[in-house]
């Protein structure tokens, strides 16, 4: 018998979840993609292609989606696992769609989740919450690029290694292990989505050297476009180190306010960057050196964008427009709750909104008028951090009557 399943999302993500997840014989896979064309796009593609193709560095898989829906309650009725392959933006406005036509049960997550995603699906769900289990990846296990649209995607590089977490937290090893035999893949369960929101790397790094190539950026463009991480010089990574150490003195305060709390996922960048690329750091003395000695990140490129004057930095990117409200910014607003200060993290943030044009931070507060197109406690009312904590289970693990299969 074959069970059925839905991925949302028509793009990189997408096209390389549905290939890999199709070619399994006990998977029927739906794809929900209400965006623009990109449906019949999908639906076209797949038919000249007979399926969709993904290329791995050591080999081709081909796999066939059952359907492919522009109507939310087609693409997700019945369904027992339900993946959101989205950027963190278009989160919320999908969760919305396809809320009310989820199977009691169901497994629904994120892939990669971000940070507040489960304050987002506790927000959407409302009343259904108890119905389903939640689950996020703390990142994408692969580095992927649609090749055709429809058709084919390629695996550029894949993690060793991916943490994702559960609410109820009974439901991660469940979840975790069936996830790691669908994608053949170590997966790995972890805490909590506050600890897999706090863990983030990517909110330290992406934000943290925009900020250090371009806060004093006057405008003129630059003849060629400048290296990302072998960018980094030594006051751009004291800039990080200070950022990880904010995250550290929060971890430490939660854990102190709070002793079962397991943040032991949440680590200092230097941990993490010699946990992830170990072999790749050729000089790790100095945590300059090893974002400049590693070969993963040879020759990877700032996001800029060509003008007719040369190059300028695209701070609509992802590296802000996506780690800031629904990352970095997520870490602030817990921060703000459990009184700890974050000075270099709020010099970052306070540049960041006025490169992206929004106002977050106000007077040193989680207060201004964007806070509304975030993830943060405060954009759901938290104000306290016990509430926050009790409201959000991350101390007590609830059963409920999720599928198992
Ligand atoms: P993508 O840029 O390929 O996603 C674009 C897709 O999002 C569109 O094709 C459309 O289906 C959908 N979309 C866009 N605007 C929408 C809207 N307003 N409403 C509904 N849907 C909309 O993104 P990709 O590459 O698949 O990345 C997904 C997530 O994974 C992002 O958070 C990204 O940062 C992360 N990630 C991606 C990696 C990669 O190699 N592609 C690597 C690591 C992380």
């Amino acid at each position: 018998m074959t069970t059925q399943i839905t991925i949302c999302g028509g793009g990189n993500a997408a096209h390389t979840l549905a290939g890999l997840l199709s070619s399994r014989q006990e998977l029927s896979v739906q794809v929900y993609i209400p965006f623009g064309n990109e449906a019949q796009l999908w639906q076209e593609g797949i038919q000249q292609n007979k399926g969709i193709t993904v290329n791995t560095p050591t080999g081709t898989i081909q796999g066939q989606p059952s359907a492919v829906f522009q109507d939310p309650s087609a693409a997700v009725s019945g369904s027992k696992l339900v993946f959101v392959a989205l950027p963190a933006f278009a989160h919320e406005p999908i969760l919305k769609q396809i809320a009310a036509h989820i199977s009691p049960g169901a497994w629904v997550g994120a892939i990669p989740a971000r940070g507040g995603f489960d304050l987002c699906v506790r927000d959407v769900f409302k009343e259904r919450l108890s119905e389903i289990s939640i689950f996020g990846f703390q990142t994408l296990p692969w580095a992927c690029r649609i090749q055709e649209f429809g058709k084919q995607t390629t695996i550029l590089g894949a993690k060793k290694q991916v943490d994702i977490t559960a609410w109820p937290s009974v439901m991660a090893p469940i979840i975790s292990a069936r996830l790691q035999e669908l994608l053949s893949m170590a997966i790995n369960p972890t805490a909590s989505f506050l600890s897999l929101a706090l863990a983030d790397t990517g909110q330290i790094i992406h934000p943290g050297i925009m900020y250090g190539l371009f806060h004093d950026w006057t405008g003129h463009p630059y003849d060629k476009p400048r290296l990302f991480y072998q960018g980094v010089d030594a006051n751009i990574a004291a800039v990080l180190q200070q950022m990880s150490d904010e995250i550290q003195s929060l971890r430490t305060a939660l854990e102190g306010y709070y002793p079962n709390l397991d943040l032991s996922a949440v680590r200092p960048i230097s941990d993490w960057l010699k946990l992830s690329y170990q072999t790749n750091i050729v000089d790790s003395s100095t945590l300059q050196s090893s974002f400049a000695t590693n070969t993963s990140y040879t020759g990877l490129l700032a996001p800029m964008q060509k003008t007719n004057g040369g190059y300028i930095p695209d701070f609509q990117a992802r590296y802000l427009s996506e780690d800031v409200p629904y990352n970095l910014l997520v870490t602030r607003g817990i921060a703000e709750l459990a009184g700890v200060s974050t000075p270099v993290i709020d010099k970052v943030l306070s540049w960041a909104q006025n490169q992206l044009a929004k106002e977050y931070l106000t007077s040193g507060k989680m207060q201004g008028a964007d806070l509304q197109y975030t993830r943060t406690p405060q954009r759901y009312g938290f104000t306290n951090l016990s509430q926050f904590m009790k409201k959000m289970q991350y101390l007590a693990s609830t059963k409920n009557n999720a599928y198992v299969f």
